[in-house]
């Protein structure tokens, strides 16, 4: 539908093709989590805190809002980051956004 947001997911050798409402107030990490994606654990509910939701934004319209201090240092702890590392739970999936498509890292 037109107010949906397209989600592509890539895992090891898959991509899958979601959608959701963007009016069902959820970020990025609680929607992968529903979604059954294992990997994204979440495990400090989206305070930014733990970055067990870390993900890599390969595509994404319009652009994403600019990394938090937070964000950017909670980021920073992980062994492995990439110039395109994000926490999911920081990614709102809500008017502002139309299309996005990311990467579970192993
Ligand atoms: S859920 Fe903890 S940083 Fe995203």
């Amino acid at each position: 539908m037109e107010n949906d947001i397209k989600i592509a997911v890539v895992h090891g050798s898959e991509e899958v093709n979601l959608e959701v409402p963007n009016n069902m107030g959820l970020n990025l990490m609680e929607f992968l989590k529903a979604n059954d994606y294992e990997q994204i654990e979440g495990t400090c509910g989206g305070m930014a805190l733990c970055a067990s939701c870390h993900v890599r934004v390969l595509e994404v319209s319009p652009a994403l809002d600019e990394q938090s201090d937070d964000e950017y240092a909670i980021l920073e702890t992980l062994p492995v980051v990439y110039d395109n590392s994000r926490l999911s739970c920081q990614i709102k999936l809500n008017t502002n956004l139309k299309s996005i498509k990311i990467l579970i890292p192993e």
